[in-house]
């Protein structure tokens, strides 16, 4: 196949994968895991175009190996936290994300997170496999009310904002932190209250986290915030797990700090099977599947070439993230 030169990390689904084999002379990585750091520069090396996962490390050795002829940088993600965007910027080279695709099915996850874990329905099915369920209990497995119990969304954006719609339905009561506080038009739509962090951890029987992995934000909740938290509240992290402090977390499960953690997303990520969290019954914790809806990820793989196929075309990406590389000339 002739055609500009790309690599892509991984197997994506095929309304991504299709219209890549058929614009470009593709590279696929094909297996299960991601490609080691050595294959994965070697792989990128003289390419035009690189598709990359949340997995891959792009950073200024990754662009050297790459050459000065690779026109873009297509995350396969709305998360850029592996990708040293102000390299690619300094270089002029334009990096694409997913936005928007994922933001419903995530909030679904985060959703589905909160409620299991208020309701402990992964430690109820061990509980039945273990073959402990002998009778109907008066205090079995008993767990806090999501309805009526108020939740706290930290990090008030697209994906914080699907969560609140989600927790109207189940006349939760809101309160959000973010940098800025939101539009009053969408605190009034979602019935949400602006809180500084340390007042509302105190106050919330549910935090759920949606901020990006920054420097700000990494260790966000560390021991001193968890001891903020309510004895009895729950941990719904779907966002980056070195967005917690994952030495804390697990003091603050095992003490009674906090009643109990459901996690997307862990430090480290993956989170081998002997890790304590994993001994802990007040954590529940998923494999990063927050968007892995079919639907979805077939849309941030075709938002994912697009990006790709734009870039390699030497074409304005159709969601670049570091737009200033267009404006200069
Ligand atoms: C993202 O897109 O950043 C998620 O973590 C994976 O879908």
């Amino acid at each position: 196949m002739s055609g500009p030169r790309v690599f892509v990390s991984r197997i994506i689904p095929d309304e991504g994968l299709r219209p890549i084999r058929d614009a470009t002379d593709a590279t696929v990585w094909e297996d299960e895991l991601p490609p080691p750091r050595d294959a994965l520069l070697r792989a990128v090396e003289g390419c035009d175009g690189v598709l990359t996962l949340l997995t891959d490390k792009v950073d200024d050795e990754f662009l050297d190996r790459a050459g000065p002829q690779l026109q873009v940088v297509s995350n396969f993600a709305v998360g850029l936290d592996n990708i040293d965007v102000p390299a690619c910027t300094a270089r002029g080279i334009p990096v694409g994300n997913t936005p928007g695709v994922l933001t419903e099915t995530t909030a679904d996850l985060a959703f589905a997170l909160l409620m299991a874990g208020a309701r402990r329905v992964a430690e109820g099915d061990r509980y039945v496999r273990a073959g402990r369920w002998k009778t109907w209990g008066p205090m079995l497995l008993t767990g806090p009310d999501v309805h009526g119990a108020t939740l706290g969304v930290v990090g008030f954006g697209r994906i914080g904002q699907a969560v609140a719609r989600r927790a109207q339905g189940f006349g939760m009561r809101l309160i959000y932190h973010d940098l800025a506080q939101a539009n009053p038009s969408v605190e009034a739509e979602l019935g949400a209250t602006y809180l500084p962090l340390e007042e509302l951890l105190p106050k919330s029987d549910f935090v759920s986290l949606h901020v990006n992995l920054s420097p700000q934000t990494q260790g966000l909740l560390n021991a001193e915030r968890l001891r903020w938290m309510k004895p009895t509240a729950i941990l719904v992290n779907t966002s980056r797990g070195p967005v917690v402090d994952t030495a804390a977390l697990v003091t603050a499960l095992r003490e009674g700090v906090i009643g109990g953690a459901a996690l997307d997303v862990t430090d480290p990520e993956p989170l081998p099977a002997d890790h304590e969290l994993l001994s802990l019954e007040n954590c529940l914790v998923v494999p990063h599947i927050a968007s892995a809806s079919r639907a979805t990820r077939g849309k941030m793989a075709s938002m994912a070439a697009a990006n790709l196929l734009a870039g390699v075309a030497g074409e304005r990406l159709p969601t670049p993230v570091n737009p200033e590389v267009y404006d200069r000339s």
